[in-house]
């Protein structure tokens, strides 16, 4: 099993793919955790934060390089990967599937917009790029339990489909462009640093704020919705072990499913009893997320992953939980 030691030391007795890298979407769920742990495995100086909204943690801000600007604006966007000499672009802007509902025409744009421009910048200075695709690149007709790598692929909402377009393109840029795309498909993804924002699996992450807090949480999911899930230390090391992975392996380059756990509101809870005896669980079923988290697998086999680059998480729901609520209960 690789932690993050391990990996860093298996990176430093290899030449690295993975030179200059630009993140964009640095102040959110996953780019808030992602940029510290880069700058900790390829340096400070190789990794530029970068976001439309100027609020960096501090952390980030003072760590390394940091961009203010709007990933949709293709020309500002080519001008920063000009100016730091970025070959890998780690593309995290995205409106996730509830927000989304919202506004589609808005959720759209966005994501598609940064793709495209990281996709056409790459495209011409011959770099990398990652983007994350999601359990939500499912749909109803899709095989929910142990959904394969290869199925059906009929997603009911607006961020399903620019992540099924996601797929698509990355695969057509690499095919026709020789650009260097890859992707995971991630499952909700918790985390402790910053919270997500417009997810049906928000819950998942909000449960432990509360169980700390208040012992005691609303949930908008119904029990019995079971959904696959990541502890955010895995899903940062298993989007370094793609991108260093060797390219002759990878058939499955730009959907990766990878999973690390599955639950339903039930057992998430019954897990924080173990250490919050009191902790009680209340239901208040938000109709919109219930029917997309209807629409998703129950849990993904990704034995393609395990098979073309050696993923094997490293986090269960047990330790994940110990481990989160030790980390708030300190915090919060
Ligand atoms: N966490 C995302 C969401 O719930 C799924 O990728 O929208």
């Amino acid at each position: 099993m690789k932690n993050k030691v391990t990996l860093k030391k298996i990176l430093l007795k290899m030449e690295y793919l993975v030179k200059n890298i630009l993140v964009l979407g640095a102040v959110g769920q996953i780019g808030s955790e992602l940029v510290p742990y880069l700058r900790d495995l390829y340096g400070d100086h190789a990794v530029v934060a970068l976001d439309r909204s100027p609020d960096f943690p501090a952390a980030i801000l003072e760590g390394g390089p940091c961009e203010t600007i709007d990933a949709m604006d293709a020309n500002a966007l080519f001008e920063v990967v000009r100016k730091h000499k970025i070959d890998t672009i780690i593309n995290l802007v995205a409106v996730l599937s509830a927000k989304g509902e919202a506004n589609p025409q808005m959720a759209w744009k966005i994501n598609m917009d940064c793709l495209i421009n990281s996709l056409e910048i790459s495209r011409q200075t011959k770099g990398a790029v990652f983007t994350p695709s999601s359990i939500g690149a499912f749909g109803p007709s899709t095989p929910m339990d142990n959904t394969p790598q290869d199925t059906v692929m009929r997603p009911t909402t607006i961020y399903g489909i620019s992540k099924v377009a996601a797929e698509l393109l990355g695969d057509y840029y690499y095919l026709k462009h020789g650009v260097d795309a890859r992707g995971l498909r991630y499952p909700g993804i918790i985390s402790n640093v910053t919270l997500p924002g417009g997810g049906t699996t928000d819950y998942a992450v909000e449960i432990y704020y509360e169980a700390i807090k208040n012992q005691c949480f609303t949930c908008n999911l119904s029990a019995g919705t079971f959904l696959d899930m990541m502890y955010m230390p895995d899903a940062l090391r298993a989007l370094v072990e793609l991108m260093e992975a060797d390219p002759k392996n990878l058939v499955h380059r730009n959907c990766f499913n990878v999973s690390a756990m599955s639950f339903d509101p039930e057992m998430i809870a019954a897990e924080i009893r173990k250490h919050i005896p009191e902790f009680r669980l209340e239901y208040k079923i938000d109709a919109v997320k219930q029917s997309i988290a209807n629409s998703w697998p129950n849990s993904m086999d990704h034995s393609a992953a395990q098979a073309e680059w050696g993923w094997e998480p490293e986090y269960d729901l047990k330790a994940m939980t110990a481990d989160m609520l030790k980390i708030l209960g300190k915090r919060l």
